[in-house]
């Protein structure tokens, strides 16, 4: 018998904490109409002091084991995407299990940058389907505020801070339908944080971007992986439900609507009031729209993302 993976449960958190595009006009040399007009971005969630990522990954995982109506004893899995991860080691998907006083199952964080989430659940999605586990927690959770200097305008109007969770148990109907993954690490110098562990540390703690070069890239890699995708599942434009994207910039979740000749209106779009929040904003996008009653079981969804690295993949499913 052929197992697939199906969504159980979503759930997410933001921090409390709201920073507006009016608020930014005070720090740095930008306008709210400049970020409106080419972003989309209205506002993001900034963490507090002494709020981490793994307490936004927490938040939002208790959040989805309610919504599968599961406690954390069910999990036999735990992958958590984080580009922010609140210690070297252990892995915050360790920090996690903890927090979740669960024990023994394999917890490991996947690094895809804002292609994370995707990367994490394919992974999971691999697990399941080989029979090694039943019920994965994937989570996408990010402070990414902290990787920004807020003297940069090309950097600091951009990203936001949140989490975002599903639980993906075995079924023996899809679900997941398919994955994929790419990256190509020539490319590792238009967007990163030079800072590192083997370095010695040298070089900015801060994210550095060429954002004009960083957008062409991504509207032509999300229109090759839209067409890859529906290829490989026999699938045509017609047959989705809903696009849920990573939400970088309304631009490019536009130009990829369009490729998909999707109205706006069947796009989960939460950039405006999220910003960019990396691996976090694909799971916060979905339980949203899950929460808020626009999609519905047995509807086809199509996730795609791009980030650093640079990583592309997408995620068809049937929910
Ligand atoms: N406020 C006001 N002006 C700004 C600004 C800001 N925050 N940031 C840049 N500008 C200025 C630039 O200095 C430039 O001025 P100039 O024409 O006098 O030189 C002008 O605005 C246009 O800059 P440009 O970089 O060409 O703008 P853009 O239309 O490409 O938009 C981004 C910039 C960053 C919004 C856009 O390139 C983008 O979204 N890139 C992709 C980023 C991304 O998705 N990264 C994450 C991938 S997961």
């Amino acid at each position: 018998m052929t197992i697939f993976s199906r969504v159980l449960g979503t759930g997410s958190y933001l921090p409390e904490k709201v920073l507006t595009n009016g608020d930014l006009e005070g720090m740095v040399d930008t306008t709210d109409q400049w970020i409106r007009e080419r972003t989309g971005i209205l506002k993001r969630h900034v963490a507090g002091p002494d709020e981490t990522c793994v307490d936004l990954a927490e938040a939002a995982a208790r959040n989805a084991l309610d919504a599968a109506g599961l406690k954390p004893t069910d999990i036999d899995l735990i992958v958590m995407a984080t580009t922010t991860p609140d210690q070297v080691f252990p892995s915050s998907a360790c920090l996690l299990q903890q927090r979740l006083d669960i024990h023994g199952c394999a917890a490991f964080d996947v690094q895809a940058v804002c292609t994370g989430f995707v990367y994490a659940v394919a992974v999971a999605d691999k697990f399941i389907r080989t029979g090694t586990s039943k019920c994965a927690l994937v989570v996408g959770a990010e402070t990414l505020s902290r990787l920004l200097n807020w003297e940069d305008r090309g950097t600091s109007v951009l990203f936001g801070d949140g989490a975002g969770a599903v639980i993906l148990g075995a079924s023996d109907e899809p679900g997941i339908i398919s994955t994929h993954l790419h990256a190509d690490g020539a490319y590792k110098d238009l967007l990163q944080v030079p800072a590192g562990i083997g370095n010695g540390q040298r070089g900015s703690p801060f994210m550095e971007m060429r954002g004009n070069e960083v957008f062409r890239v991504a509207v032509t890699t999300l229109g090759r992986i839209v067409d890859e995708t529906l290829e490989a599942a026999g699938m045509d434009q017609a047959d989705i439900d809903w696009l849920i994207p990573h939400q970088a910039n309304i631009r490019i979740i536009q130009a990829t609507a369009r490729k998909l000749n999707l109205p706006m209106d069947r796009v989960v779009v939460t950039v405006d009031e999220h910003g960019n929040t990396s691996a976090a904003s694909i799971p916060l996008a979905f339980d949203q729209a899950v929460r808020d009653g626009r999609i519905r079981r047995g509807e086809t969804l199509l996730m795609e993302a791009f980030g650093g690295g640079f990583t592309w993949g997408s995620v068809l499913l049937t929910y």
